[in-house]
């Protein structure tokens, strides 16, 4: 066991001197679950990569950290490519799913960025959006993913001063990560419209409030009306100065014709 741990010691380091880019063991998480939105639609948010190509490549200070996102196809296909040059404006997104590559070379990160260890507040998740550029102003624009896509994700160290094979550290690749679909409204947790219990309660208060209103309103209306059915006693007319006209102030016989019986006299 000890001699096949030195194999593999002294693969990496050869490959690394041969363009083989070294492996670290690291796998790109994806954010704990407590965080919203980790994966939507059209993005994932990934861990940052906190030391993780801190011991490889030391002298390397402008080397420059990469988030490769790739199909399944595009998987294989990185495998067999990352031994030679690969040109980093070439491998775009949207040069990706066009052509016959499937996967591509996005945020750009300065090494020094990813400081080690985190500066981050206690609690505080340092976290990548993969695809949250909108609108896409770089080359290597992070444009959001396809809708409903699954991709695998990895994080590379690649030397822009080599010609010759460029990409010197890679991680492991994630999981392969599905993205959430548009049409499915069980899944659709952030909508801004969603019922919460809190709306539920006041639309019920409202409900009762107004159905109340409305019962005073219909109460007031029949007080009122049988109030007027039982009156004798109508408010005499203006009496316009001249005027000399009869008319009744008591009428028993058809009180609620008594305005149109004072017309037509
Ligand atoms: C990489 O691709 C870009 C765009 O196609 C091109 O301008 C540049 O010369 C290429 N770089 C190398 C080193 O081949
Ligand atoms: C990945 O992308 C490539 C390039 O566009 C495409 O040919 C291939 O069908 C895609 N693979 C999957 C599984 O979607």
């Amino acid at each position: 066991m000890k001699s096949l741990a030195q194999v593999v010691l002294l693969y990496i380091l050869c490959g690394a001197a041969n363009g083989v880019p070294a492996t670290v063991a690291y796998t790109p998480e994806i954010v704990p679950t407590k965080i919203e939105g980790r994966i939507t639609q059209t993005t994932v948010a990934l861990e940052q990569p906190r030391c993780v190509f801190d011991p490889i490549e030391t002298s390397c200070s402008n080397c420059k950290i990469w988030l490769i996102v790739a199909n399944s196809t595009g998987v294989t296909k990185f495998a067999e490519m990352k031994n030679d040059f690969l040109n980093t404006s070439d491998l775009t997104y949207k040069n990706a799913f066009t052509g016959p590559n499937g996967f591509y070379f996005t945020v750009k990160t300065e090494r020094d960025v990813y400081v080690c260890p985190p500066t981050a507040i206690p609690g505080e998740i340092l976290a990548l959006r993969v695809g949250s550029e909108v609108p896409c102003k770089t080359p290597n624009c992070n444009m959001p993913l396809p809708t409903g896509g699954a991709f695998r994700m990895k994080y590379v160290l690649v030397n822009p001063d080599l010609t010759t094979p460029n990409i010197v550290g890679e991680t492991r690749f994630t999981q392969e990560i599905q993205l959430r679909s548009a049409p499915d409204p069980n899944s659709i947790d952030t909508y801004p419209g969603r019922r919460t219990g809190g709306m539920v309660v006041i639309t019920v208060i409202l409900a009762i409030l107004l159905f109340l209103l409305l019962a005073m309103f219909a109460a007031m209306l029949a007080f009122v009306c049988c109030r007027k059915s039982d009156q004798t006693d109508f408010p005499a007319p203006l009496t316009t100065a001249g005027s000399l006209r009869q008319y009744h102030t008591h009428s028993l016989h058809n009180p609620s014709g008594a305005i149109a019986q004072k017309a037509n006299m």
